[in-house]
């Protein structure tokens, strides 16, 4: 504990020199400060000084828990709830630093080594903006994993979301049998809603509201009520309507899956051990039995192996989990046998993968001034209030701009009423907002689309904000596969976006829906209006008709990474599913997936909250098996 708060005083200074020289956006220079602070930071050095974990080869765990993100530190810190159980957390990344934690700062963390950094295969009918139309695909890399460089957003999803996965053939997984667990990892600090039965108040992860809000916002969320949606508790009751972003932050500061579960633990539990920079290639298995024993991974550029007395649990997200699978063994048939890896069991692993796809806008200006979030415009009070007073409602706590959310129902939708199927994310900027230097690059756009459409307003005094339009049921479904045995060769990843029409004309509404809150009074006031700006590759359609926004969809092809159902759950009898309703990989003895890879279909929410949610499930599915 002592140790990583002096770590953090040695840090402020840094960050104050990294805040000034964002100010002089010198985009190279932050991004090679940013993962200095990564690679060799102060904290990484104080972290290996004060908590030697050094591995020792063959040493023997009950649990090995392979990667540390959102589901695999709320797991490893449940299971060594219980003395008894020696449990070893493995993770690839380093510890987060003071960047992680300063929530303004996240979409900078895409360019640092704390995500793998994955691009899809060159996309046919998405991602026309993007470099050689490959959509940029982050993955968090550092203790927290993706919880470490996501923009936070806390949402949980609709019941019926939950109650199609228990109907599906997975019991125990309905609304009522997991919303107590969203309630177990959640320490909601929620304004307005200290009484509602949806929330916690004493759990492990912390669930606020942004504390700084511009007057964009309070606009937006005017305009979402008079164009006749109620304001709602999306977590709550009824998704259906507009709410202030509630977000995983605590005190405005980035609360990740490392901070809420391990850290306060992992000093005081001799029998958790964390290890950073391991990276696991492959896990043991028994072939006579078809039982987990143990994983082998490199550390420092040597091969290690841990036995597992229990069991081996994989956590290391919706991309390394199948790949961990496949380079042991466990996967489809063709596919193994075309990198020539022994088939132990064949499963369908990585055949459908879903996403949730956005239209990166529209963007709109207004007549006002200095309510856009731009890091390059945060001023040295702001800083220091923040970082020296611990001052919560600074700009320096909004989560990368994001304000507000609104969830909506299309008119195609024959979905029930209380589902919805779109969402807007009201974001207080842009590609703008920090001047080309972190975004652009952290989703591969094109120079042009860039330098056409958003560069000026980076000048500009004038205000500006984007209303992101995600589909929450898409029916393009894509898949992800290996390309060699190689443990460190990329996984091939193919989202196959927008292949079903209807996923664009859902995206379509969306954007109609967003044109009709900004005719609205609160809006005009504002000056609210269009960004007229050409997508490049779309001049040949009149701006702003359906087809110009068709265009535009499959041009500004943004995904808010919400990959699931790569080790889909379900029953055996489902051809189409990896793990079953205990999350035990079909076929297999002792070895479970845990983490955003089981989700069977696309949730109506970020995926995140459902992240904690199951290894919070998982825990006590491990316990009772083996208490
Ligand atoms: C840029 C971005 C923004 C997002 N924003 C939001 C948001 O605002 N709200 C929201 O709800 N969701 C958001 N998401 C999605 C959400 O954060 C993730 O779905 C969720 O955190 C995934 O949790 P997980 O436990 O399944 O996997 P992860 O958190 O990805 O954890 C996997 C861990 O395993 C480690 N690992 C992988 N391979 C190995 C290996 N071979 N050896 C050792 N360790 C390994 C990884 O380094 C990582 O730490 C965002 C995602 C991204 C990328
Ligand atoms: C709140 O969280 C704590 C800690 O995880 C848990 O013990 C408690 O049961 C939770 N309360 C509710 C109402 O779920
Ligand atoms: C906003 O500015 C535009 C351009 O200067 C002007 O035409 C419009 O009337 C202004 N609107 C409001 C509501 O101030």
């Amino acid at each position: 504990m002592q140790s990583t708060h002096i770590s953090h005083l040695l840090l402020l200074p840094l960050l104050l020199l990294l805040l000034l020289y964002l100010g002089e956006s010198r985009g190279d220079v932050n991004r090679l400060l940013l993962d200095q602070l990564n690679q060799v930071g102060l904290v990484n050095l104080l972290e290996q000084a004060t908590r030697p974990s050094v591995p020792q080869d063959l040493s023997n765990y009950d649990f090995i828990v392979i990667g540390a993100g959102a589901a695999g530190s709320s797991l490893a810190a449940r299971l060594s709830e219980n003395p008894q159980w020696r449990v070893a957390l493995i993770e690839a990344g380093g510890v987060e630093n003071i960047a992680h934690i300063t929530p303004v700062l996240a979409g900078y963390l895409q360019q640092t080594s704390s995500n793998w950094g994955y691009k899809s295969v060159p996309q046919k009918l998405s991602c026309h903006g993007m470099i050689n139309n490959e959509c940029a695909l982050p993955r968090g890399k550092v203790l927290g994993g993706t919880s470490s460089i996501n923009y936070m957003i806390y949402n949980r999803g609709n019941r019926r979301d939950f109650d199609g996965w228990a109907a599906a053939g997975n019991p125990g997984w309905s609304y009522e049998e997991v919303l107590p667990y969203f309630l177990r990892s959640e320490r909601a600090q929620l304004q307005g809603l200290e009484n509602s039965p949806y929330h916690n108040h004493s759990g492990p992860l912390s669930v606020e509201y942004v504390r700084f809000r511009s007057q964009l916002v309070d606009a937006f969320v005017e305009a979402s009520v008079e164009s006749g949606l109620p304001r709602t508790d999306y977590n709550g009751e009824s998704q259906f309507g507009v709410s202030y972003v509630q977000a995983t932050t605590l005190n405005g500061r980035r609360h990740s899956a490392y901070s809420a579960y391990i850290k306060p633990v992992r000093d005081l539990r001799s029998n958790l051990q964390v290890f950073t920079f391991a990276r696991v290639t492959r896990i043991l298995i028994d072939e006579a039995t078809k039982s987990a024993y143990g994983v082998e991974f490199h550390y420092k550029n040597r091969p290690y192996t841990f036995k597992a007395r229990k069991e081996v649990i994989l956590s290391a997200g919706a991309f390394n989990s199948p790949q961990i699978l496949m380079l042991s063994g466990i996967g489809p048939e063709d596919n193994l046998k075309a990198i020539g890896v022994p088939l132990i069991q064949a499963l369908p692993v990585g055949k459908r993968m879903f996403d949730h796809m956005c239209h990166f806008g529209p963007t709109f200006v207004t007549n006002t001034t200095g309510q856009t979030t731009f890091t390059s415009r945060i001023s040295p009070a702001d800083v220091i209030s923040y970082l020296l007073a611990g001052n919560p409602s600074t700009v320096l706590s909004s989560i990368g701009g994001v304000e507000a959310l609104a969830f909506l129902k299309t008119l195609r939708s024959d979905l029930p009423k209380d589902w919805p199927d779109i969402e807007l994310i009201m974001v207080t900027g842009s590609l703008a907002s920090d001047e080309g230097t972190a975004l652009k690059l952290g989703a591969n756009f094109k120079d042009e689309i860039y330098d056409r459409m958003y560069r000026e307003l980076a000048q500009a005094q004038q205000d500006h904000f984007t209303l992101l339009v995600m589909q929450f049921h898409p029916k393009s479904v894509g898949r992800l596969w290996l390309r060699d045995r190689n443990p460190l060769s990329w996984p091939m990843i193919d989202p196959k976006y927008f292949v079903a029409e209807e996923d664009v004309e859902y995206l379509l509404d969306g954007i109609k829906a967003s044109l009709r809150i900004i005719e609205m009074p609160a809006m005009q006031r504002i000056g609210a209006r269009l960004l007229k700006r050409q997508v490049p590759g779309c001049e040949g359609h009149e701006f702003a008709s359906d087809d110009y926004w068709r265009c535009s969809i499959r041009t500004l092809s943004y995904t808010l990474h919400h990959q699931v159902a790569t080790c889909r759950m379900g029953p055996e009898s489902d051809p189409t599913t990896v793990v079953n309703h205990q999350l035990k990989v079909h076929g297999m003895r002792r070895l479970r997936v845990v983490d955003t890879s089981v989700i069977p279909v696309p949730p109506t929410a970020h995926t995140n909250a459902a992240a904690f949610m199951i290894g919070e499930k998982a825990a006590d599915l491990i316990r009772s098996e083996w208490s």
